[in-house]
């Protein structure tokens, strides 16, 4: 069971001997990834974590999710980027996009923090009322402005309800283990802490309880998750780009884009997809869009976006190539009945599961895109489970960080991140911030 590399779409657009040139610098990029001597370095904790991982820590994971179901009915979960997407993708694609509307035995889960607007904040506020609430915040700088404004606002909220004292009993902390003002408000208030390592960046944590923890209150067996890390961790750790599906998959990705492909569109044909291609978007962005380098990536979801995005795939701009998520199984499957009368004329769909209709959509796609021009790389996925979810984490961080290499980025940093920021502190009048706030202030006015 693994993510499968597919690249026999591509023979209009490169040739294998085109690949396997790339072998010694995939070489390379392996070896600076696994000594440690590559850009970022300081930044590998997620490479072993599989093997690594803290068990004793995972055990209070485990512990907490079943607390937590125990004391909520929601769980609010408060992080941005990193510190969200991965545990959302989770429990969108193993459980259900659906997930708040199942009937289940546990937690609803809302995700805020990740935006500032009011409208969001207040709705999420008003499915809270008369329900029992529980709070994850998570921040590894345990400074970033979004989510610790959703914090002080559930944080407020709990202590109204449960009292100071009840409120601590339902939050949770996702941090770093010594630095950031929400580490030390939580050492003061005593909430329960969950540790982001060091070593582990905010995008490639989603393995860790930042991920973790959210991803078992909504019932997923995160030991399986876990597992599947582990498979990855060995199948993908030999350095022969032959040998290795994570690797064919960086060296492709780099060869298209030196050819002019800029862009990547992540696709897939099933919806509970989605916020998984959102987690390989920030991955992908915050990893390799730097020094004026990199992929775009960008992701849609079929058949919705051969609706919309489809007619400038097929015929627009030649900027993009696509990297289609063939799931092999659904998570559930739907058998289509002949009509006796045949009276929408659609009988030549029946008899046959749902699936397989699904399956002809994606060949239909691959082969007008390709013969529009638009490369294709297929991911094949075997099915859907949390084993399988963590092997294709492993893979993408992996692919991830190889990408950033082969393009002579630190895959690990995200400085551009800090230009909003600036400009926001300086705008809202953050103290330090003044000689900005004129400068700025001037720029708007002019
Ligand atoms: O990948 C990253 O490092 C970022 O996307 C972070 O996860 C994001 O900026 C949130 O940061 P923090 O967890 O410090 O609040």
């Amino acid at each position: 069971m693994a993510v499968t590399f597919n690249g026999n779409y591509l023979k209009d657009f490169m040739s294998e001997e085109e690949l396997w040139a790339l072998a010694p610098a995939v070489k390379a990029a392996h070896d600076a990834l696994h000594q440690k001597t590559g850009l970022g370095n300081d930044f590998l904790g997620w490479l072993d974590l599989p093997t690594n991982y803290d068990k004793e820590e995972f055990a209070r994971i485990q512990k907490a999710a079943e607390k937590i179901n125990t004391q909520a009915d929601v769980l609010i979960v408060i992080g941005i980027g990193g510190s969200y997407l991965g545990a959302r993708a989770a429990i969108e694609l193993l459980r259900s996009p659906f997930y708040n509307n199942l009937k289940k035995d546990t937690a609803d889960i809302y995700f805020v923090g990740n935006n500032v607007s009011p409208s969001y904040l207040q709705e999420v506020l008003s499915i809270c009322e008369g329900r029992d609430v529980a709070v994850n915040v998570i921040s590894k700088s345990g400074t970033t402005t979004e989510p610790a404004l959703a914090f002080r606002v559930f944080k407020n909220l709990l202590e109204k309800k449960y009292g100071e004292e009840g409120a601590k009993e339902r939050i949770y902390c996702t941090t770093d283990k010594a630095r950031g003002t929400l580490k030390e408000l939580a050492d003061k208030n005593g909430y329960e802490c969950f540790v982001i390592a060091d070593d582990v960046g905010g995008r490639y944590s989603v393995l860790t309880a930042v991920g973790l923890l959210p991803i078992a209150v909504a019932g997923c067996d995160i030991k399986a998750i876990m597992d599947g890390a582990k498979e990855a961790e060995n199948a993908l750790s030999d350095s022969n780009i032959e040998q290795n599906d994570c690797y064919k998959y960086a060296a492709t990705r780099f060869a298209l884009y030196q050819k002019g492909k800029g862009v990547e569109i992540m696709v897939s044909f099933d919806p509970c997809f989605g916020m998984m291609a959102e987690w390989y978007k920030q991955l992908f962005a915050e990893s390799e869009g730097k020094d004026n380098k990199g992929i775009y990536p960008s992701s849609a979801t079929f058949s919705t976006d051969l609706h919309s995005l489809g007619q400038f795939i097929q015929d627009g701009s030649r900027i993009m190539f696509e990297t289609f998520m063939d799931i092999k199984k659904p998570k559930q499957d739907f058998f289509i009945d002949a009509d006796p009368n045949n009276f929408d004329g659609l009988n030549f769909l029946s008899n046959q599961e749902m699936s397989k209709v699904n399956g002809k959509v994606m060949e239909a796609t691959i082969l007008a895109h390709t013969e529009g021009g638009v490369p294709s790389v297929v991911l094949e996925l075997p099915e859907i489970n949390e084993h399988e979810f963590g092997y294709m984490v492993y893979f993408f961080e992996k692919a991830c960080a190889i990408s950033g290499y082969l393009l002579g980025v630190n895959p690990f940093d995200q400085p551009g991140v800090e230009s909003y920021k600036k400009n926001m502190f300086a705008l809202l009048g953050k103290p330090g911030y003044e000689a900005q706030k004129a400068e700025l202030e001037a720029r708007i006015s002019k």
